[in-house]
């Protein structure tokens, strides 16, 4: 649809930026900190370890002065897990607590609002050893670290994600570096989507814990959610990209949202013979969990095309943004009309919209954008950052956003990864991301100092205009 005029940016806009513990804070162990699956995970060759990434944990106050620079009305970081229950139960860390009490304040000495993301791919090391997702136990382990946080945090922090990207998890946990299987596991899909289904019941459960204990504050579920564009028109192609969308994007919001079972997944579930087990209640306590707002990731979107044979070869080279297929239900497929960045994820703008869109029609809610962005090479010429190619990424998606605003779709925010350069889930430090460039490497820790990259001086223009100017 063409729009002969955009409507504005809402007045109260949560324009800001994202990071996630594990990947920008460092001090990993640290004041009492324990171990995460991050921090006893084999490292992707030539990366860096995580003990320092950006040193978020000693620089907070310098990186939030320059969000406040910037007019950031929003911060989206996560809480780790390990910071707050070193072992994942049981004794509370109180510098855990002061750590995270000093960023929230700090946030908001400059009125910027805390999104706060309960779980960024970080699982208390020691509940791994103990069955980690696949242990039914995890639900109460999860409701009982979402109780801390709210009982610690819930005063000031009124803006709460339950679990980062749940769907990647469950897609390509190993990559992330989150996937841990029983050792005499037989059915990996049956143990991974019981996995998953643990952790639905655990969101489910923390989103009502979160209503009852912080009447009002609000929260929301924070998955990648990536439009499935047929190959081609096709009706086979445009069945595979509804099959893909089931599985990669529409499960995960139809149990958020409604508490049910997309029956296209389910489908596949049993031909798998990996449909979940439910334990008593289940249904109910995910019939009854009602989240205020969707919160997504969005890179890009996908694109399928049919698998009409269990026999199809399928490219196993997949991450969070590289569909691989699955056998008789879809094959990933590269879409020509795209463009891709230095490290392969295609671009496209449009598509943002055409996700925004579909997001709005299924579910009617508000929607945030808890990421976006562009992972490049950047360089330090003198002091300078000159990310045009970032400007321009942020631009076209930013312009995206308003003709969704434009089209009808109520939008909250827009928090694109990362405000300040951190460390890859799988491609270390070297692909960059931030508006705030920090000086390290994945080879040595440098001297952390940062700089302000060119997309910084620009999201400032955009920030104070709300919008309007978008200019570089
Ligand atoms: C999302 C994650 O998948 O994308 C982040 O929520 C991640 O943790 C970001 O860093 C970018 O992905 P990558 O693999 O380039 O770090």
């Amino acid at each position: 649809m063409l729009h002969k005029k955009l409507k504005p940016f809402p007045e109260k806009f949560f324009w800001g930026a994202s990071t996630s513990a594990y990947q920008v804070e460092g001090a990993n162990l640290e004041d009492g900190k324990g171990p995460s699956c991050q921090d006893v995970k084999e490292l992707p060759p030539g990366t860096a370890d995580l003990k320092t990434c950006a040193d978020h944990y000693h620089h907070y106050k310098e990186d939030v002065a320059l969000m406040a620079e910037m007019g950031f009305k929003s911060y989206r970081f996560s809480i780790a897990w390990t910071r707050i229950l070193p072992k994942g139960d049981g004794e509370v860390n109180p510098k855990g607590i002061e750590f995270y009490n000093n960023l929230i304040n700090e946030c908001l000495k400059y009125n910027i609002t805390p999104i706060v993301t309960m779980f960024h791919f970080d699982m208390p090391a020691e509940l791994d050893k103990r069955g980690s997702w696949s242990n039914r136990d995890s639900v109460d382990w999860f409701v009982n670290f979402a109780k801390v946080l709210f009982e610690n945090f819930g005063d000031r922090v009124k803006y709460w994600l339950t679990i980062n990207e749940q769907n990647m998890l469950t897609l390509v946990g190993p990559l992330i570096g989150t996937m841990i299987l029983p050792k005499d596991c037989k059915n990996v899909t049956k143990e991974v989507y019981q996995q998953n289904h643990h952790m639905l019941v655990a969101q489910a459960k923390a989103m009502v814990l979160c209503h009852k204990m912080i009447p009002d504050a609000k929260i929301g579920p924070a998955p990648n959610i990536a439009y499935v564009y047929p190959a081609s028109c096709k009706p086979e192609d445009v069945l595979a990209a509804q099959n893909y969308n089931a599985i990669r994007n529409w499960f995960y919001l139809d149990l958020a949202v409604k508490g049910i079972y997309n029956n296209l997944l389910w489908a596949y579930l049993e031909e798998h013979d990996a449909t979940p087990t439910f334990a008593e209640g289940d249904a109910e306590i995910l019939k009854n969990a009602h989240p205020d707002f969707i919160g997504f990731n969005y890179y890009t979107t996908s694109t399928a095309e049919a698998s009409n044979s269990w026999d199809d070869e399928i490219s196993p080279g997949a991450d969070q943004q590289t569909a691989r297929g699955e056998a008789g239900f879809y094959k990933g497929f590269r879409n020509p009309n795209l463009t891709q960045t230095e490290f392969g994820w295609e671009i496209d703008p449009p598509g943002f919209r055409v996700t925004m869109r579909e997001l709005y029609d299924r579910y009617h809610l508000p929607l945030l954008v808890t990421e976006n962005g562009l992972g490049a090479y950047d360089k330090l010429e003198g002091d300078k950052i000159h990310d045009n190619y970032r400007i321009k990424y942020l631009q076209e998606h930013i312009k995206q956003i308003q003709l969704a605003i434009t089209d009808g779709v109520e939008m909250l925010g827009y928090n694109p990864w990362s405000a300040i350069d951190l460390v890859s889930t799988h491609e270390g430090i070297r692909k960059r991301y931030g508006l705030i460039y920090v000086d390290t490497t994945d080879e040595a820790v440098g001297s952390l100092k940062r700089y302000r990259k060119d997309s910084f001086y620009w999201y400032k223009k955009v920030i104070a205009s709300n919008g309007a100017d978008l200019s570089d």
